[in-house]
């Protein structure tokens, strides 16, 4: 079994996107800068959006927070996104999800403009990346597509399961690995809470992505000899030994699985730390203009 590093792979990817920085920097040109907008407190979210703007530090990226009370309307929150979409000196934003229930996920994502969509959730950005024209692609697939490849996994005429099938993560990611693309010639089945004895299916895949956010919901039963095993979750589980008081738990029981596996990812340090490099690219491409 093989532990896929995405923390080692991450760190050396925002090295990677340092020097371009540098270069840009070096030419004169502005430093890229990414906004992010956080609705309420969630913990979560204020974890992630930390991160994401600690990350931007790191590679020399400019970054704004903007913080709203949960109590926001939904349009003020669309005039705060139409400001974002005229200043020029925001190369790209994202709006943290999810925001609260009286204000409409799609309508906020759909008065992004594509062109600063770095989170790649515009159905402008979705619709491109399905007929392969270039596109943002959203951070999660795409850096789960980034890791495949760094480590040279075979994906071609392999049969990839994914459990999820949510926007954000598994529909894309069936969309990715079955383009004729290298990663890519994956044959691909998409299961949710309707799929009819899961652990069935879940025993063919050649490559198994869990991204369903139920924590150590794969267990060994599920998984063929010889699997790939990315684990997308990352479930805030109350713990007495962390100093937060909580501690991220996968979708997949690492402890029972892994010995079966060919490649796996942990949590954390798996998937979650290239989530955040992809985003970092994405700002990359949309300071360059390489995208639009
Ligand atoms: N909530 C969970 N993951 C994400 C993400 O990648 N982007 C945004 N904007 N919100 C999220």
């Amino acid at each position: 079994m093989q532990l896929i590093q995405g923390k080692v792979i991450a760190d050396q990817i925002k090295e990677e996107i340092a020097s371009e920085v540098k270069e840009l920097v070096d030419m004169g040109k502005k430093r890229p800068h990414l906004a992010a907008i956080l609705v309420g407190h969630d913990g979560g979210s204020e974890t992630y959006v930390a991160h994401k703007v600690k990350a931007c530090e790191q590679v020399g990226f400019e970054s704004s927070l903007i913080r709203f009370e949960d109590n926001i309307s939904e349009d003020e929150l669309l005039k705060k996104v139409q400001e974002l979409n005229n200043d020029d000196s925001i190369d790209g934003f994202i709006v943290q999800l999810p925001i609260p229930d009286h204000i409409s996920e799609n309508k906020v994502i759909e008065a992004i403009d594509p062109s600063k969509d770095v989170d790649g959730f515009h159905p402008v950005n979705l619709g491109r990346m399905v007929i392969g024209l270039p596109s943002y692609v959203s951070a999660t697939p795409s850096g789960i597509i980034e890791l495949i490849r760094r480590y040279n996994i075979e994906t071609s005429g392999k049969h990839c399961v994914i459990v999820g099938r949510s926007n954000i993560v598994g529909k894309p990611m069936s969309i990715l690995l079955g383009q004729k693309t290298n990663p890519g010639n994956c044959t691909v089945t998409l299961c949710h809470s309707r799929t009819k004895d899961l652990p069935s299916v879940t025993r063919q895949a050649d490559i198994l992505i869990a991204a369903l956010g139920a924590p150590e919901f794969v267990k060994e039963d599920m998984v063929k000899e010889g699997a790939v095993v990315i684990d997308v979750g990352t479930t805030r589980v109350p713990s007495t030994e962390t100093k937060s008081g909580f501690r991220l738990k996968g979708d997949v029981k690492f402890d029972e699985v892994s010995p079966k596996c060919s490649y796996i990812t942990p949590v954390p340090g798996g998937v979650g730390p290239m989530t955040i490099v992809s985003l970092l690219r994405n700002t990359l491409l949309a300071a360059k203009r390489d995208v639009y």
